[in-house]
């Protein structure tokens, strides 16, 4: 006996005692005051005009192709998830005009112990953790509803993104005939790297 509970296949394992995060997260991101929350119905308008915001570039390495528009339809979509399966985060600076600055989303799997991840920060607020707390908050979020794992389809050249996963002991696999890999994160491990940083 190793003291350690396996799930059964295809079911959630016993959530862990992970508590998630107690929105809202007020935080300051270098000298950018922020609140991290649950994004909603109300939050559909913020999010288009978050997504009008966007480079192409950015569009590109968020949706891995080429979309020039969002429908109201589609914002309405993305901000309405059902938070108690799904989880869309958003990080916001109140006194700016488009007060929405960053997202993290996650979107159940099929079986039910895995996710899909994905991310975009506003390009002038890059390298200052916001992915990274986003990536925690979804963690923490996930272990406490006993997912097993995170996974992300990243395109190849968007170092930016594999690196942090790699920092957390993420492992991608080629996606074959594609321009990406799925990283797949182990949630107690990474949970368990992200413990050891705030340590040092
Ligand atoms: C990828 C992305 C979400 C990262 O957001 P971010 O808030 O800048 O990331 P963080 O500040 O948390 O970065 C954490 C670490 O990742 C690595 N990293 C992030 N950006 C990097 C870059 N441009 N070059 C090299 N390493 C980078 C670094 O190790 C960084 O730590 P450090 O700043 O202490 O060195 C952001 O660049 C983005 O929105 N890109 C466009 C959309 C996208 O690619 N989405 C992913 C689809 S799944």
């Amino acid at each position: 006996m190793t003291g350690k509970s396996k799930a059964s296949p295809g079911r959630p394992r016993k959530p862990d005692p992970v508590a998630p995060p107690a929105f809202p997260v007020l935080r300051k991101f270098g000298p950018h005051r922020t609140e991290m929350r649950l994004l909603g119905p109300a939050d559909r308008d913020t999010l288009l005009k978050f997504f009008r915001s966007h480079t192409r570039e950015t569009i590109h390495l968020r949706y891995g192709y080429e979309l020039s528009h969002m429908t109201e339809e589609r914002a309405a979509e993305l901000v309405g998830v059902d938070q108690t399966r799904d989880a869309a985060i958003g990080i916001f600076e109140h006194d700016q005009e488009v007060p929405l600055v960053a997202i993290g989303r996650y979107c159940l799997k099929p079986g039910g112990t895995s996710a899909e991840v994905a991310f975009v920060v506003r390009e002038d607020r890059r390298r200052l953790g916001i992915a990274t707390a986003l990536l925690s908050a979804l963690l923490a979020i996930a272990a406490s509803r006993g997912l097993e794992t995170l996974d992300a389809q990243v395109l190849r050249e968007n170092q930016p993104m594999l690196e942090i996963f790699f920092g957390l002991g993420g492992v991608k696999s080629a996606i074959p005939g594609t321009g990406e890999v799925t990283v797949t994160i182990d949630i107690r491990k990474a949970l368990r790297n992200l413990g050891r940083r705030r340590q040092h």
